[in-house]
């Protein structure tokens, strides 16, 4: 299991549900956030030149999913999130010790595939 962290430009968000719904790609977070990613600006002061760090509203996805869907989906985000441009982002990987679905309790592998739809067997699941 792996947790995907991405901070993408809120301007790519729909490109990068609709990347990811097409991978198959299903449970997700999305948080609108702020951050910085090296760019300073200068700052006057009385006391002299100075620096803050500006922040850019971004977007924050965190993605759970098993180890089968780890490339595909840090793939997806690279592709659909990129403009070419300083502040696309970033994508970190993060090992994850278990995931427990609340209503079942079920965890880690079936806790991160959709239900199956009424009459619809459960296969490989991601
Ligand atoms: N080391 C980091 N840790 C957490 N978030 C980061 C980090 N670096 C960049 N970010 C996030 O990514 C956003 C986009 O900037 P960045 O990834 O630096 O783009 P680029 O590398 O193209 O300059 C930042 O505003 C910030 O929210
Ligand atoms: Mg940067």
């Amino acid at each position: 299991m792996k947790l995907i962290v991405a901070v993408i430009r809120p301007e790519r968000l729909n490109d990068v549900l609709e990347a990811l719904f097409e991978a198959d790609v299903r449970g997700i977070t999305v948080s609108r956030v702020e951050g910085h990613g090296g760019e300073y600006q200068p700052m006057e002061t009385y006391r002299g030149a100075t620096v803050k760090m500006e922040l850019q509203e971004k977007v924050r996805l965190e993605i759970g999913v098993s180890e089968s869907f780890v490339e595909r989906t840090v793939q997806v985000l690279l592709e659909a999130a990129r403009t070419g441009a300083v502040g696309d982002g970033k994508v970190f990987v993060l090992p994850v010790d278990g995931v427990y679905r609340v209503r079942t309790g079920e965890r880690d592998q079936l806790a991160v595939t959709p239900e199956p739809r009424h009459g619809e067997v459960r296969t490989d699941a991601p």
